[in-house]
């Protein structure tokens, strides 16, 4: 009885075949489809390849402004079987647009990749289930693929975030997956192929941040990099009109003096805040004075709400006070 628990168990993770009559998932593309499908299916509709089509879906749907052009540089990119490097500062939306685009390029939800510096070809590619391993040997039944391999199998895109906080090993392996489309596995002696074009990848890396390792020539020649600027004050403007979520009104020109600090901040301030930041800061006044029970932003709701979006690093609230007293006239009580 208990065995067949445990039987039953390892058939639910994919990683055995079942006491039941369901038919067995051993076979690496099945526990795929068993592990993943779920999260893949999250987004399922037609593969959108068209520029202005996706643009159109990344403002109507995801709330992300993107620029006609970076949207044709990215799909002529894939179209010509390279990876894309968006780099650029902090909170520019690279994640976020990013992973929408693959998701609409393949028409499945992404997968997500989060780099580290132990970040290694058996937790990308697959590993084997220890006990597993130990009970029926390094073999498919105790494989485990991960993000990596199930993307390739199921025709999904990736977004490797944070490339430059991963190895350089692990770099030039997800480069010779993306030269030759296929995955080898040794181990198990499996190669598997793309069999779509939905299988893209984009690595997303901000050069500014600490601790992190250079990326090599040889990365660097084969993936189509793609630089992120801060947008410009009219650009941002628009960003926050997409997300902000408050239904208090918020003042063109209100919003424009909340950029303008943060502009100013982004000269002085060792914290340089990103439209992220803007964005937080404009849902945080909306709220603020909605619990006021006003029905406008007012700029009282604006600089107390600077405090927790504005104040970062300790030692920097001095500038912070500065620019909102130059665009203000007021600072923080
Ligand atoms: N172009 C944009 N359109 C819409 N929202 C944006 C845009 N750029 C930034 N944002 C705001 O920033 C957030 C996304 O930031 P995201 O995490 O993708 O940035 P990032 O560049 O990856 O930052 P980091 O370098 O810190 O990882 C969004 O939730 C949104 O609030
Ligand atoms: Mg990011």
């Amino acid at each position: 009885m208990e065995r067949d628990v445990e039987k039953e168990l390892l058939y639910r993770l994919g990683l055995g075949e079942s006491s039941g009559r369901e038919s067995s998932a051993v076979d690496i593309e099945g526990k795929v489809r068993q592990i993943y499908g779920q999260l893949v299916a999250e987004y399922s509709g037609k593969p959108v390849r068209n520029p202005y089509e996706i643009q159109r879906l990344l403002r109507d749907r995801y709330k992300l402004l993107v620029s006609e052009n970076l949207v044709k540089l990215v799909v002529a990119a894939f179209l010509a079987g390279r990876p894309v490097l968006f780099e650029g500062p902090p909170g520019t939306g690279k994640t976020e647009i990013a992973e929408a685009i693959l998701t609409l390029w393949a028409g499945k939800q992404a997968f997500i990749i989060t780099c580290s510096e132990n970040y290694d070809e058996y937790r990308v590619i697959g590993d084997f289930h220890p006990l597993m391993a130990l009970r029926y040997g390094f073999n498919e039944a105790s494989f485990i693929p991960r993000p990596l391999l199930a993307a390739l199998i199921l025709d999904a895109g990736v977004l490797v975030d944070e490339i430059r906080r991963s190895s350089e090993e692990l770099q030039n392996l997800l480069l010779d997956i993306i030269d030759k489309r296929r995955i080898i596995v040794p181990e198990i002696r499996r190669v598997f192929r793309a069999r779509g074009i939905g299988f893209q990848m984009i690595f997303t890396s901000n050069p500014e941040d600490f601790a992190q390792n250079e990326l090599s020539d040889a990365f660097l020649r084969r993936v189509v990099r793609i630089p992120f600027r801060y947008p410009s004050p009219e650009e941002e403007a628009e960003i926050v009109r997409l997300r902000y979520d408050v239904e208090v009104e918020l003042e063109p020109s209100l919003l424009k003096a909340m950029i303008m600090t943060v502009n100013i901040l982004r000269e002085k301030a060792a914290y340089k805040p990103g439209p992220s930041d803007t964005v937080l800061w404009a849902r945080i006044a909306g709220r603020l004075a909605k619990l006021r029970g006003a029905n406008k932003v007012e700029m009282r709701d604006v600089v107390e709400a600077a405090v927790i979006t504005l104040y970062k690093r300790v030692g920097e609230e001095d500038i912070v006070d500065e620019a909102l007293e130059k665009v203000f006239g007021q600072k923080p009580g």
